[in-house]
């Protein structure tokens, strides 16, 4: 069956399109097949932050009824996402609303196992429409108490909606004191940690380049912690790779960026 996930937040800028773009290529790495879907149409980023430049058909055309949905999936690095179109002009004349019918369709003959659908912050219409389309979410937040009010109040939404998979995940951990650790927030929102993500530069770097931060230091603690929250989320047990296994995937070429595609 696939499994629709909406990754979503109270403020924006916490990483739900870092998160979305890296978590499908662990998952992808898990041997998972997963299509990332931009549906923050107003602010899109994903085709950005993938480095893809060469995309012909976008959300947007599917909204407008232009494209069926199952055809508009496009390959960047062996990662298929659907991009929101960049053009001003596109942004009239959309059905947002729609989407839950679009990814529905999407659903169809499961050639997906995950669909991520990465969301604009906040609780608008787009936002709406994503908790609409999705059965299970991912709130993304930074540690901070005051994001507390955030969380319940997507949790309350979501459960209004008939939600009851709401996961909670910690982005850009410092291990400052006044942070909530995991198990603080796990009490206060009232709801489960799927996993925690550390603060480090080099993902704004990676951000800068248009290489997701999986690809471009695939050994690093926030990378890391991608595939252990992947493996959560897909039920698989995930061993670290001991220091031999990591010269042998290098002698093997699988730490590079899988080009299989979807074929
Ligand atoms: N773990 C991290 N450590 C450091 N920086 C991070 C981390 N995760 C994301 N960032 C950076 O935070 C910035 C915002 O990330 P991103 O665009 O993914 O947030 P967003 O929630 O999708 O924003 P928006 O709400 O505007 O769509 C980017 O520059 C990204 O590189
Ligand atoms: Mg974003």
């Amino acid at each position: 069956m696939t499994r629709v996930i909406g990754v979503v937040s109270g403020k924006g800028g916490v990483g739900k399109t870092t998160f979305s773009i890296n978590i499908g290529i662990a998952l992808r790495k898990l041997g998972k097949k997963v299509v990332v879907v931009d549906c923050n149409v107003s602010t899109p980023h994903l085709a950005y932050y993938l480095g893809a430049e060469n995309y012909s058909v976008t959300l947007n055309d599917v909204f407008r009824d232009e494209v069926d949905v199952r055809f508009s999936p496009t390959e960047a690095g062996g990662v298929m996402f659907i991009p929101s179109s960049e053009d001003l002009n596109d942004i009239l004349n959309i059905d947002i609303a729609s989407l839950r019918s679009h990814i529905t369709k999407l659903c169809d003959g499961e050639i997906f196992d995950f669909i991520i659908l990465d969301s604009a912050p906040g609780l608008g219409l787009e936002a709406i429409s994503v908790l609409q389309a999705c059965d299970e979410i991912i709130f993304v937040t930074k540690p901070i108490i005051p994001t507390l009010i955030d969380v319940t109040r997507c949790a309350e939404l979501a459960s209004r909606i008939g939600h009851k998979n709401f996961h909670v995940t910690l982005n850009m951990i410092r291990n400052k004191k006044y942070e909530l650790k995991a198990l603080q927030a796990k009490g206060l929102f009232r709801t489960r940690i799927l996993g925690g993500i550390p603060f480090d530069e080099t993902v704004m770097d990676s951000t800068a380049l248009g290489i997701p931060i999986m690809w471009y230091r695939p050994e690093s603690k926030v990378s890391e912690s991608y595939m252990k929250i992947a493996a959560k989320l897909a039920g698989i047990n995930y061993k670290k790779p001991s220091a031999l296994e990591k010269i042998a995937n290098k002698l093997k070429g699988q730490d590079k960026v899988d080009f299989s595609g979807f074929s």
